[in-house]
């Protein structure tokens, strides 16, 4: 065993004030300790710290933040046993599993806490300079890519929580995408190669190119074609469950619009006019858009295409068929709610959009500031309006409405058609 850290989770556990022993958040911890290596890794050093974060483009405060937690780390067995755990777990365990109930050490480390995860974060850093490296990845795409560390310290939750430099679990999650070469930043928006898993299969004709979703059987609909539930409303009159059959001469369901809804009726594709586009499981780039700047739409376009050249030449391995995205930012509500020059609005009219069952809360949230609104009361008077948005959100609450989230997919060969080419289709029903 590793002499610089601690055999037992029960010892780890007591000494930082977490769950005991055989908790639910810490599983393979003996596979994880008997990975360490024999001396302590060149990682927890105050030097490989001060690089890592200059690549993840800290700025000054962050970084003696991140240092002083180093230190810590350093000369604590217990903190250097945990992140060891996290390390192997994040970014050296096959499958890589993320635990969203890892706790944060709050009684341990007080307010400091949230940098632990940005320790965790950091340790990978030799890590994916090196995968960067095999893979020829340019130093810009990895300052850029990197930097949402930086990025995220300045804007997420913790920080503004609790007064201090910090991540949450949840970004620490999504940061080990970055770390692992998962996501990369292009341009204005960020890119994880992933299997398509929405329950939508499109199709596309063999002539004219027209493009067709279907949902796939067995989702529950409500009468307007969103996923009952979807933004809190049930539709137990109107409601309905979509069908799927596939034969030989093609496949028979529910065609999904453009303009993301499900029409409650039955289409035929033929299999000799029609070709699968996108199906479970296909590859897709999944689009992220970080805060900061306008989501431009002709700069999201830019992205785009930089992302259809930099996977085929650094990821040859992994073959795609479009981009997607499924997020408050994609439900086809704001097409009325917006004007027309909004960014969000003129994006969505590039994608084919899909229903996807999203709360009313990660637009209080995103949009209105509202931190956990989906379990406490909020009355409409104190939404702040400094916005449009947040103005006409507003008032499609005091309406009645809700916000449901949504999907949206764009193929790769339909990326330079221009805006509106799923919508200009003349659709077969
Ligand atoms: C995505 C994002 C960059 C879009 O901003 P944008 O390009 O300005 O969007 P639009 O052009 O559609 O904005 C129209 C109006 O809404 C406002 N607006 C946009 N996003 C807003 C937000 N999150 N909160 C409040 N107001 C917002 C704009 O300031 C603009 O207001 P104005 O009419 O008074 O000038 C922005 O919402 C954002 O930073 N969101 C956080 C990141 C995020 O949600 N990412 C997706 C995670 S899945």
């Amino acid at each position: 065993m590793a002499p610089w850290i601690l055999p037992s989770l029960s010892q780890v556990a007591a000494q930082l004030h977490l769950p005991d022993q055989g908790a639910p958040w810490a599983p393979h911890w003996d596979q994880a300790i008997a990975a360490a290596p024999a001396e302590a890794p060149n990682w927890l050093s105050q030097s490989a710290i001060a690089d890592a974060c200059r690549a993840a483009s800290l700025d000054e405060s962050m970084t003696a933040a991140a240092l002083a937690m180093g230190k810590r780390i350093e000369n604590d067995p217990a903190l250097r046993t945990l992140l060891w755990y996290y390390h192997y777990r994040l970014y050296l365990a096959v499958p890589y599993v993320f635990e969203s109930d890892w706790p944060l050490l709050t009684e341990a480390l007080g307010d400091e806490a949230g940098m632990f995860q940005v320790s965790v974060a950091l340790s990978a850093t030799p890590h994916v300079l090196e995968n960067h490296r095999q893979r020829g990845i340019s130093p810009e795409v990895t300052r850029d890519t990197l930097s949402d560390v930086a990025f995220c310290l300045k804007t997420e939750d913790y920080t503004a929580e609790h007064g201090r430099w910090g991540l949450s679990i949840r970004i620490l999650s999504w940061l080990s995408n970055h770390y692992r070469g998962q996501c990369y930043r292009l341009g204005r928006l960020q890119f994880v190669h992933s299997p398509f898993a929405d329950a939508l299969r499109a199709y596309r004709h063999r002539r004219d190119g027209t493009v067709v979703a279907l949902s796939e059987a067995g989702v529950r609909y409500r009468a307007d074609g969103q996923y009952d539930g979807a933004g809190g409303v049930c539709d137990s009159q109107g409601g309905w469950t979509s069908e799927l059959t596939e034969t030989a001469g093609g496949i028979e369901g529910s065609p999904i619009h453009p303009v993301g809804y499900a029409v409650r009726r039955q289409i035929r594709l033929a299999a000799d006019q029609w070709a699968p586009a996108l199906v479970r499981g296909d590859g897709v780039l999944d689009m992220h858009i970080p805060a900061g700047s306008p989501m431009d739409c002709d700069a999201c376009m830019q992205s785009l295409r930089q992302a259809r050249e930099f996977f085929p030449r650094h990821f040859p391995d992994k073959p795609f068929v479009g981009f997607d995205c499924r997020s408050w930012l994609m439900d086809g509500q704001f097409d009325t709610l917006l004007p027309a020059t909004s960014n969000l609005v003129r994006v969505q009219r590039q994608m084919y959009l899909f229903p996807f069952p999203g709360q009313t809360s990660w637009v209080m949230g995103v949009v209105f500031g509202l931190k956990g609104a989906s379990t406490r009361n909020f009355t409409l008077a104190e939404l702040p309006r400094q916005t449009g948005m947040q103005r006409a959100f507003a008032a499609h609450l005091e309406r009645g409405g809700h916000f449901r989230a949504g999907g949206g997919f764009l193929l790769v060969d339909d990326l330079d058609k221009g805006p509106d080419v799923y919508r200009r289709q003349k659709l077969p029903w």
